[in-house]
């Protein structure tokens, strides 16, 4: 029995020696590696080998389907450089969504706050933190969307717009879903019938320190009363 401590003693300590070493020559050995590496496609990330794999994964979504309670994808494409007749042929194009009620109302101008507000601004007057009248980093003035040029503007035209992007203004059709854009038409409309039926005196003294916008709000009154 001692015979038997002694050499397992022996043993173990040979062992123990053996098997510290400062260099790691192999990786140990692994037990369930199911956890460590995913099985789950990573979003972005290549997906040949899914192909190879038998896995039919393209990355877009089936020709001719279209997300459940989305709205039918904008019929008119862009226009190429140089020409204006789609831009001008989406002035037919009539909103497709129903008028919204106050909680997609409200949705629509979270949305136009987070997208639009930081260049056209929170009163749509076209004078968000960007422009700042001038004195901010974006060179180019945001339309006054609640001006009289904007009022004007038919729901398809603004939006192509919205969709495409126009001069200096990028387009929303990759960051927004076509019934977000088309909420976000239906908004900008709503903000200038309340433009509209407060007359000038709204505007003005909503926007007193802002030069631009109380000359739009004076004209857009106007136009207003004739
Ligand atoms: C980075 C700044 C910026 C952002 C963000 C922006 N715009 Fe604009 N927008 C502009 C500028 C600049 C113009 C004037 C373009 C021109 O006429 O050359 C403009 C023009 C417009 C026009 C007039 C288009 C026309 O046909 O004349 C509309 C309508 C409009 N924007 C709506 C929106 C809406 C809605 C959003 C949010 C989804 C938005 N914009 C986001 C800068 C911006």
């Amino acid at each position: 029995m001692k015979k038997l401590s002694v050499i397992s003693f022996v043993l173990i300590t040979v062992f123990v020696t053996v098997s510290c070493s400062d260099i790691k020559r192999t990786r140990g050995r692994e037990y369930m590696p199911d956890m460590a590496y995913s099985r789950a496609y990573e979003t972005y990330a290549p997906h040949e080998r899914l192909q190879e794999q038998g896995v039919n994964y393209t990355a877009l979504p089936v020709a001719g389907t279209i997300k459940r309670g989305e709205a039918f994808p904008f019929s008119i494409p862009k226009d190429k450089d140089g020409d204006s007749v789609n831009y001008v042929a989406s002035r037919q194009v009539v909103n497709p969504l129903p008028a919204l009620d106050s909680v997609q109302l409200k949705e629509a101008e979270r949305i136009y706050l987070i997208n639009c507000g930081i260049c056209h601004g929170p009163k749509l007057d076209g004078n968000g933190p960007l422009y700042n009248n001038g004195n901010g980093p974006y060179s180019a003035a945001p339309k006054n969307l609640v001006g009289p040029e904007v009022t004007a503007m038919p729901e398809g035209q603004i939006f192509y717009s919205v969709t495409y992007g126009k001069g200096q203004m990028g387009p929303y059709g990759p960051q927004l879903s076509t019934s977000q854009r088309w909420r976000i038409v239906h908004y900008v409309k709503a903000k200038q019938q309340e433009a509209k039926s407060s007359g000038g005196t709204g505007g003005a003294s909503g926007s007193g320190s802002d030069s631009t916008s109380t000359k739009n709000a004076a004209s857009g009154a106007t136009k207003a009363t004739k």
